[in-house]
């Protein structure tokens, strides 16, 4: 056959001699060795800016590839500087530049011929060459001879060259294109990229070999026995064979070693009595053997799968694993990596799977295609429950600038996209099929409705009954709303989840997509999950996204859409991620690890109630470590073993010592593995939970120190035995600090009433309701200044805001016990957008560089991202405080502060408490103008100062998406009611 370079924009054609896809299985030649010859390694490679400049003819063996330049296979052109990079989210990469419609195939179309050389020595019976994924279309020959054409990006191609591989030297050449017909659904919201981006192998068959193998457990209903069902595919010589098959378990086998006459379809049935059931929480996976076995006797080849036993299905509308109902503390992953972009490597794989583990994500959809293999057999391993999902998305053809407009949507209802389209679930399921982590096959994301890809989800129904369907595409066109098993949405508020569910819902819920972890945000995520124990239709849902998708270009800086003047770009859009594109787990995660934790535990002063929410799993190897703080410090620690079955709650009598001294106490309790697991080390805590009381009592008072003052004719002075401070009335506060040599103060403080927007906020377009406050924070003035000279001198200053009636006051008084008591008083005001923060910020020399508090944390927190915190007292740099966001923004806040110190290397410095209600506390490198304004963090300024924040209160961040949601109305500041701010500030450590 002559390859045509037609096929490429024809949506029939996706697939020339290729061979039917096949379940992933690893079959082995007896003894030892391997059946497979890896391919990857360094390829020559040749770049081409379109289709007409193309090397031709290159594929011939004699070809001289010396001049040409070496690739790395699997991996991108763009990423090892062959072509450009471009980032989009919904619009197709050619809008605007090229007016097409589907299927037609852009003008520019890179192209990348590759050649590798390789010998080949002991042919056995069949030669089947492997390619598993390359994105997005390719002709492949092998020694000068065509062998075949394959689009599907993210799903194996497999062509038989038995009969064009030779015993010694071969030539395997390769032409990918960057675009084809299949642009048109590949239009993920990532990074378009092109190349061989997954292995490339040789498999040389014996004449007996298994080509296809597909495992289903069928469970009775009481889940004490299961049939286990082996449908193979071989292929066979004349003379035949046996196959053997033989299960073992954790404890030994389970199935004795059975033969039977082999054939080249076979169904076989076998029982099995009291299987370890599979679960995320209990992985439990059996080893399947298969030896075939040649006419002569000998082992042709084994091959050993892992299997699970499980069943899901829904009943009475919620879906049900192992007859139990299932919810999904999800994440949605893309393949990513900063260098590598979605070529990623094993251990990087391995990382997020521990990592999902050790912070309680137990799902992950695929999003938004089929992932490596090895990533299947890791979630079967560690116990990850997957939406596997088909690589489909045509989001440009017929959502436009966020409108819905499907007058040449694809592939809606055209037949000529159906086959293509099938295709793609069939090249998933095939391969997967056998994995027990895969609960739910999804159609493929964002691509409207329509009956083809009805026809694709009834074809996962029949092929495989063993799993439901996903697809939220529907939501939009409800013509086949039988598409998916379960309502699906995406991005809708806690409200509108709760309306479907009022509804005489006739679904299960999951949100495909929610909490769009951009930046800053995340915030009221707990509004989604307490929604499980409210509704039984409800059954989770799928963070957007697992990792930000910023490229490293070598630099060792993350840079976004647009970086590289790739137009058209959705810019920021690409960076969502709780992770980094580095995998360093950004504050965001602290929340999601306890929204997502499966017990929940609540202590008292006298006793703890934990409820465990696993499905199967006890609390058996758990213990628990309870703990006692007095005002941040630990008192009281012992550890208790509960015994909790699943699904069971317990109260526990907790005998903590008598709480007599004044102060405030939290009993704090955390359950932590005893022993190291796969995934986390011994002592690793799972779940946590406190409660916090106060002991009232008169706190004894330092000795008070005589002040004296000096008035003069604008500033105003006051000293202690040791300690001075002016306050100025032109400069509206105090402009030194002194004690032990030492200037606290760089500059007065100042109030705030902004804060560096974050990418949510930009996304609602924030600034245009509340620049009032933006203009108050930079140009508000000094008013009238009283100062009461006396036992305790009080500094008030009035300000007045640009625009703004109200006038709000701080008032400095300079205590007897040798502290500055400062209140902020924000009067309120009718007729004002809300107010992003309030308060006061110091500046001070960049020396101060660290900061303990006593408030909630570790990591960063917002009054709607708070559940995930403690109370302790914990430290920081100031610099660790600027958040890893690819876009600087607000970050580093820390609600409920009872005191902060920031202090240089030697701990001096100044220490704030509060008087009254804790505050909110920061301290960063940067000033709020500063973060607004740098779009990455290389533009930031030099760092000169430390700005601490003191704020009576600031906005939630929100998260429900990042395009115009608004922070939940418990989480935003009132600018009508009044607000007041106390705490005091004194050197310390000098
Ligand atoms: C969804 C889409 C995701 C991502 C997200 C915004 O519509 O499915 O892939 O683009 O929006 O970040």
């Amino acid at each position: 056959m002559t390859p045509d370079i037609a096929w490429l924009a024809d949506s029939r054609t996706f697939a020339v001699n290729r061979l039917p896809a096949v379940s992933d299985h690893v079959a082995r030649p007896a003894g030892d060795g391997s059946l497979r010859q890896s391919l990857d390694g360094a390829w020559a490679f040749a770049l081409a800016e379109d289709v007409a400049s193309r090397p031709q003819g290159f594929e011939a063996r004699g070809f001289d590839a010396s001049g040409w330049a070496t690739i790395e296979v699997p991996g991108y052109m763009q990423l090892q500087g062959f072509g450009p990079n471009q980032y989009v989210n919904t619009q197709y990469p050619w809008d605007g530049i090229e007016h097409l419609r589907p299927p037609e195939v852009p003008e520019a179309n890179l192209v990348g011929s590759y050649i590798r050389d390789f010998t080949f020595a002991g042919k056995k019976s069949r030669v089947i060459l492997t390619f598993d994924g390359v994105e997005t279309a390719f002709f492949v020959w092998l020694n000068g001879t065509f062998v075949g054409y394959a689009e599907d990006s993210f799903t194996p191609s497999r062509f038989d060259v038995t009969d064009l591989i030779e015993e010694g030297d071969n030539r395997l050449a390769v032409q990918v294109f960057q675009r084809s017909s299949a642009s048109w659904i590949e239009d993920q919201d990532f990074w378009r990229l092109t190349g061989i981006s997954r292995s490339v192998w040789l498999e040389n068959q014996p004449a007996l070999h298994l080509d296809d193998l597909f495992v289903t457990t069928d469970l009775n209903d009481d889940f004490s026995s299961a049939s286990l069902r082996l449908r193979l595919k071989l292929s066979l010589p004349g003379e035949g064979g046996k196959v053997e098959v033989a299960l073992s378990g954790s404890d030994g086998l389970v199935l004795e070693p059975w033969q039977c006459e082999a054939s080249a379809e076979m169904d076989l049935a076998f029982d099995v009595a009291g299987p370890e059931l599979w679960s995320a929480e209990a992985p439990n996976l059996y080893d399947l053997s298969l030896t075939l076995i040649g006419a002569d006797g000998e082992d042709s080849e084994t091959v050993t799968e892992r299997i699970g036993f499980r069943r899901f299905e829904m009943i009475d509308k919620v879906m049900h694993l192992n007859g139990k109902r299932i919810i999904f503390n999800g994440v949605n992953r893309h393949d990513f990596d900063a260098r590598r972009g979605r070529a990623v490597t094993y251990e990087q794989m391995l990382w997020d799977v521990k990592f999902f583990k050790q912070n309680n994500i137990n799902a992950v959809r695929t999003c938004h295609y089929p992932n490596q293999t090895v990533f299947y057999r890791l979630c079967d391993e560690y116990g990850i429950y997957l939406i596997d999902e088909a690589n489909l998305e045509s989001h440009g053809s017929w959502q436009k600038d966020g409108k819905v407009e499907p007058s040449w949507v694809v592939p809606g209802d055209r037949e000529d996209w159906q086959d293509c389209v099938t295709d793609r679930a069939r090249s998933m399921l095939e391969r997967d099929k056998n994995h027990p982590s895969i609960l739910i096959w999804s159609c493929g994301n964002e691509s409207f409705g329509g009956k083809v890809i009805y026809e694709m989800s009834q074809f996962f129904r029949d092929r495989d009954p063993s799993r439901l369907v996903h697809y939220e595409g529907v939501f939009h066109d409800r013509r086949y709303d039988d598409t998916s098993d379960m309502e699906s949405r995406m991005y809708a508020k806690p409200a509108d989840v709760e309306t479907y569910l009022n509804d005489n819902p006739q679904k299960p819920f999951i949100l495909c997509e929610y909490m769009h972890a951009m930046g800053n945000s995340c915030g009221g995520m707990h509004l989604y999950t307490d929604l499980v124990d409210q509704y039984r239709l409800y059954q989770g849902g799928f963070i957007w996204d697992y990792i930000d998708q910023a490229m490293d270009d070598g630099d060792g800086r993350l840079r976004l859409g647009g970086d590289f003047s790739d137009r058209p770009s959705d810019y920021e859009f690409c960076a969502d991620g709780i992770v980094t594109a580095r995998r360093e787990p950004s504050p965001k995660v602290q929340e999601v690890k306890a929204l997502y934790q499966s017990f929940d535990i609540a202590p008292s002063a006298a006793e703890v109630i934990i409820r465990n929410k696993n499905l199967f799993v006890s609390t058996a190897g758990l213990s628990l470590a309870v703990t006692l703080l007095k005002d941040g410090a630990v008192v009281f620690e012992t550890v208790m073993t509960p015994e909790i079955a699943a699904g069971e709650t317990a109260t526990l009598p907790l005998a903590l010592p008598e709480a007599a001294e004044p102060g405030e106490y939290a009993v704090q309790c955390a359950l932590k593995l005893d022993e190291a697991t796969l995934w986390a080390e011994a002592g690793h805590e799972v779940a946590f939970g406190e409660h916090m009381f106060t002991v009232e009592g008169e706190k004894p008072a330092p000795a008070p120190v005589a002040l004296t003052t000096s008035r003069g004719d604008i500033n105003f002075g006051v000293r202690s035995p040791d300690m001075f401070a002016l306050f100025s009335e032109p400069f509206g506060g105090p402009v030194s600090l002194k004690k032990g040599g030492l200037e606290f103060l760089a500059r007065p403080p100042r109030l705030t009433f902004w804060r560096a927007m974050t990418d949510n906020d930009r996304g609602r377009q924030h600034g245009f309701e509340h620049a009032v406050w933006q203009t108050a924070h930079l140009y508000y003035k000094r008013g009238p200044v009283v100062i009461a000279d006396g036992d305790e001198p009080v500094i008030r200053y009035r300000f007045t805001l640009p625009g703004i009636t109200v006038e709000p006051e701080v008032t400095y008084r300079v205590g007897r016990d040798g502290r500055i008591h400062v209140t902020a008083d924000f009067p309120g005001a009718e007729g004002l957008p809300e107010l992003p923060i309030f308060g006061l910020q110091f500046f001070m020399d960049a020396a101060f560089d660290r900061f303990r508090y006593y408030g909630l944390g570790p990591d960063e927190n917002y009054r709607d991202r708070l559940r995930g915190a403690r109370l302790g007292i914990f430290e920081r740099t100031v610099a660790e405080n600027l958040s890893p966001y690819v876009v600087p923004q607000e970050c580093g806040n820390r609600v409920g502060t009872r005191f902060a110190e920031v202090t240089d290397g030697e701990g001096r410095g100044l220490r704030f408490e509060a008087e009254g209600a804790p505050f909110e506390f920061n301290a960063l490198p940067h000033g709020t103008m500063e973060l607004e304004t740098a779009t990455r963090p290389w533009e930031l300024p030099p760092v000169t100062r430390t700005v601490v924040t003191i704020a009576a209160k600031q906005m939630g961040v929100g998260g429900d998406d990042s395009w115009g949601a608004p922070v939940h109305p418990q989480y935003r500041v009132a600018s009508h009611r009044p607000l007041s701010l106390a705490f005091s500030f004194a050197p310390v450590g000098v």
